[in-house]
């Protein structure tokens, strides 16, 4: 498959994990290449009964958490109350990869990794070093990491808009079925740093789940939980940018 076909096949709505998935190794390596786009095991998100979980419940600005591609590796959804168009996001060697806006019922739901790309903080559930910012007078929806304060517009694919992090936040992949109201988490966008995140973080993690291993199973149906409940000391600190 050329990777004009593969765009082509993007824009007519067949999903990015859907094509990855048809992919030979060698070609899914260029796709990653030439989107920064990476297919992890497609997870359904459920609420804590099980039952899938509902994007048009979702209340606006209220923030939410789901463990995924690993146990270990938690992203947060919000509903940011606004149609959210897809942004090309420019990496810092010079490449761009296109991300596709919102989804839910509004294309107002968006995730993304809590994990900081500065220095991998995150919203870990004995410090929530990185949590969403409602929107403030001029300021849209963001996500601050309180370390260093980064700051990242996640209405416009989770772009730098202050502090030292090096690029935007990765972006969860989310495939919505508007007929059931039902989301999978497929991948990512961006360079979501898991393995330099696993490295960082081996002895908190080691307290947190016991074993690496526990650390890093594989979500097959990621659980959706308020923010404050998966996050027992969240921080707060000024947005800028
Ligand atoms: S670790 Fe997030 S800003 Fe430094």
């Amino acid at each position: 498959m050329e990777r004009r076909s593969f765009l082509d096949l993007l824009g007519k709505g067949f999903s990015l994990g859907f094509l990855l998935k048809l992919m030979p190794t060698g070609m899914l390596e260029f796709v990653r290449a030439q989107s920064s786009a990476t297919s992890f095991q497609r997870a359904l998100l459920v609420d804590k009964a099980g039952n899938p979980f509902r994007l048009s419940t979702l209340k606006p600005h209220e923030p939410f958490v789901f463990a995924y591609p690993y146990a270990a590796t938690p992203n947060i959804l919000v509903n940011v109350d606004a149609e959210l168009p897809p942004v090309d996001v420019r990496m810092p060697d010079g490449k761009s990869y296109r991300w596709p806006g919102g989804v839910g019922p509004r294309k107002s739901v968006v995730a993304y990794t809590s994990i900081c790309p500065h220095g991998y903080s995150y919203a870990a559930p004995n410090l929530g070093a990185v949590g969403y910012y409602k929107p403030e007078g001029n300021r849209g929806p963001r996500m601050v990491c309180c370390a260093h304060l980064s700051s990242f517009d996640i209405s416009r694919g989770g772009e730098v808009k202050g502090g030292p992090a090096p690029h935007a936040l990765a972006a969860v992949t989310l495939e919505y079925d508007a007929a059931k109201d039902e989301t999978y988490a497929v991948g990512f966008l961006g360079n979501p740093q898991f393995e330099e995140f696993f490295r960082a973080q081996q002895q908190s993690l080691r307290d947190l789940f016991r074993t690496t291993a526990r650390a890093r199973e594989e979500v097959t149906r990621a659980t959706v939980i308020p923010y404050a409940e998966h996050t027992r000391v969240p921080t707060t600190c000024p947005v800028i940018g």
